[in-house]
């Protein structure tokens, strides 16, 4: 089985989890890039607050490869005010990949991990797998290491 990694992370939260999760998938690996990146200010939560809200496509960077290549894509998206980002509502949208999508991986500095899941769960019929990761700052962050092998584990497994 051909696996891709595909995230999206503004402040390295989520390309940290997705290189290990690669890493130990023997995976591909794909960032997401917007072609207007949000300032890294507190206006960032304002302005990418409301795009998140809305379900705003972002524009996308060209690809390096192609996604819909792969056999399984393994999903990765900072959680934005409840929901997905717009790179990634972008990637979802572009490509023909829903199909392959049955695992995700969210990022959040306070715990919305579950609103994130629900959202997406909606747009991705074949999700089976998730991991709640916490961002570095928060308290629960000791806990990604181990969620984070239970979450491989799971993938190895379920080939
Ligand atoms: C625009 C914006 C909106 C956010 N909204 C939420 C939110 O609704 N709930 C939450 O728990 N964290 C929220 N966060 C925090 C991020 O999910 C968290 O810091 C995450 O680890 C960032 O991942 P990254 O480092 O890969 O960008 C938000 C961050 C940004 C920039």
């Amino acid at each position: 089985m051909k696996d891709l990694v595909v995230y999206y992370s503004l402040e390295g939260n989520t390309r940290q989890a997705a290189e290990r999760i690669a890493e130990r998938l023997h995976a591909d690996i794909l960032q997401l890039q917007t072609v207007k990146e949000i300032l890294k200010s507190k206006m960032k939560f304002f302005i990418g607050g409301m795009q998140a809200t809305f379900g705003v496509c972002a524009k996308l960077k060209p690809l390096a490869l192609n996604p819909e290549q792969y056999d399984r894509i393994i999903l990765g998206t900072p959680v934005w005010a409840g929901k997905a980002t717009p790179a990634v509502n972008a990637f979802l949208k572009k490509f023909n990949v829903k199909n392959k999508v049955t695992a995700l991986f969210t990022l959040s500095g306070g715990g919305d991990n579950d609103k994130c899941v629900r959202y997406l769960k909606k747009k991705l019929a074949h999700l089976r797998t998730t991991v709640a990761l916490a961002d570095r700052n928060h308290p629960d962050a000791s806990e990604n290491e181990r969620k984070l092998n239970g979450f491989v584990e799971e993938l190895i497994n379920g080939q």
